[in-house]
């Protein structure tokens, strides 16, 4: 029997009605959804954290300099990314006596006659023309004495955060930083240490995941001084991390021949992120394209200094340099290896060394877990473990190089 058309009509208006209320149901799971949804998820080209995980640690690329003639460096360098799944883009360095006097900047001070640092820094221009080049988001770059925790990708997704706490704009007002010192520093200025747990929310990056507005990233350093109250030129904004257990204990920490306020101002296994100011060292540091054009601008046609204390001049825009946004973070999570029996460095030789200096290194590889070399306030060493890692089956339990003395 055909249905009637009265019952056709009240079968039409049920559907009507279960489809009415599927459409509410959607239409509030969608708004509860978009209410609920990561700050990340609604602006679609973000970078989040988790490519920070990837083999190049969230940059484009890392490039290793290494000098053809350094093999042994080469194979050490080649184990210990692989400890650390990282990959690396070898690059030669270069000779300071292979620089052509013609390509030499006209503009030169002390420096000129060390053939080592020329090299070292041609190098590193080198790099800064190829990220130019390719146009490369961001880049780290390490020397081939380099040594890092087996945790670094970690422990640089909180340095993310906090390079994006320093300098990214507050969501909640994209005209505001969280320290008030950024952009523009200021005579007297307050100095603001964020708690990275309490940190406010920021607009996500979508340049690189440190954050889109930062030339020099000085993940390594091997020295670092703090811009605080008295510093007009460098924002005083820092961020701490708290009871890090990859920094080393008090007895241990090795701050280089600078500032030692890590010490003396903050507790006890903190680790701190902040402007960089006075950096020293080249051994691991990041770069992006944007500081590399600038990077390549100044210094690659005006040699003052040593390159180190070029970035340094560009990091403070002093001597006549374009300025620079630095950051840092203490203590340094790349710091340089030292082998114990061989390997020494082709810059300064060995014999360059001051006694009292060398009597001090050598007490420190005296206090270090490994047999072979050492390296300062990194923990896990990738190096320390490339033995380890290379017989396998250690179940993820490393060397630890400073561990606490119980
Ligand atoms: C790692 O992530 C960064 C940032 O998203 C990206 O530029 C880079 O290409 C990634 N590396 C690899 C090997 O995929
Ligand atoms: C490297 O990758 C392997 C295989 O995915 C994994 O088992 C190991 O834990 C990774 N090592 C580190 C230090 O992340
Ligand atoms: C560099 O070398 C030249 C020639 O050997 C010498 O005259 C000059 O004094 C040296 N300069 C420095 C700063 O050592």
């Amino acid at each position: 029997m055909p249905p009637s058309i009265a019952s056709r009509h009240s079968r039409w208006r049920f559907y009507l009605a279960v489809g009415l209320a599927v459409c509410i149901v959607i239409a509030i799971k969608c708004f509860d959804g978009l209410r609920a949804a990561p700050v990340t998820r609604m602006f679609s080209k973000a970078l989040g954290l988790e490519t920070i995980a990837n083999s190049t640690l969230g940059f484009g690329e890392i490039f290793v300099i290494n000098m053809p003639h350094r093999t042994d460096r080469r194979d050490a360098m080649t184990l210990a990314g692989g400890v650390t799944n990282l990959t690396f883009t070898f690059r030669d360095g270069v000779k300071g006596v292979d620089i052509s006097d013609n390509a030499w900047p006209k503009y030169g001070g002390d420096h000129l006659n060390n053939t080592g640092e020329k090299g070292c820094w041609r190098s590193h221009m080198n790099l800064m023309r190829e990220i130019v080049h390719r146009n490369i988001g961001s880049a780290l770059i390490l020397e081939d004495d380099a040594d890092w925790d087996i945790r670094i990708s970690s422990q640089l997704e909180k340095v993310a955060l906090a390079t994006r706490t320093l300098t990214q704009p507050l969501l909640s007002d994209p005209n505001t930083y969280a320290d008030p010192t950024f952009p523009s520093p200021f005579k007297d200025q307050p100095v603001t240490s964020i708690e990275l747990s309490e940190r406010p929310e920021t607009v996500p990056p979508v340049l690189s995941p440190y954050g889109d507005d930062w030339d020099m990233l000085f993940v390594g350093h091997c020295g670092m001084q703090w811009p605080k109250e008295d510093t007009p030129d460098l924002s005083a904004g820092r961020v701490v991390v708290s009871d890090d257990n990859t920094v080393p204990d008090p007895d241990v920490l090795n701050l280089g021949w600078q500032s030692w306020d890590l010490k003396t101002l903050y507790p006890a296994y903190s680790r701190v992120i902040h402007h960089a100011k006075v950096p020293v060292c080249t051994q691991g540091y990041a770069v992006s394209v944007r500081g590399a054009r600038r990077i390549l601008a100044d210094l690659g046609s005006r040699y003052t200094a040593s390159v180190d204390n070029m970035y340094r001049e560009m990091c403070e825009g002093q001597n006549g340099r374009i300025k620079l946004t630095c950051l840092a973070v203490q203590p340094s999570l790349i710091t340089q290896w030292r082998g114990k029996i061989t390997g020494g460095g082709d810059i300064s030789a060995s014999a360059q060394v001051p006694e009292e200096e060398r009597k001090k290194t050598e007490a420190w590889a005296e206090k270090s877990a490994y047999l072979d070399g050492w390296s300062p306030n990194v923990r896990w060493s990738a190096r320390g473990n490339t033995k380890q890692w290379a017989k396998g089956g250690n179940d993820g339990k490393w060397i630890d190089q400073w561990a606490p003395k119980a």
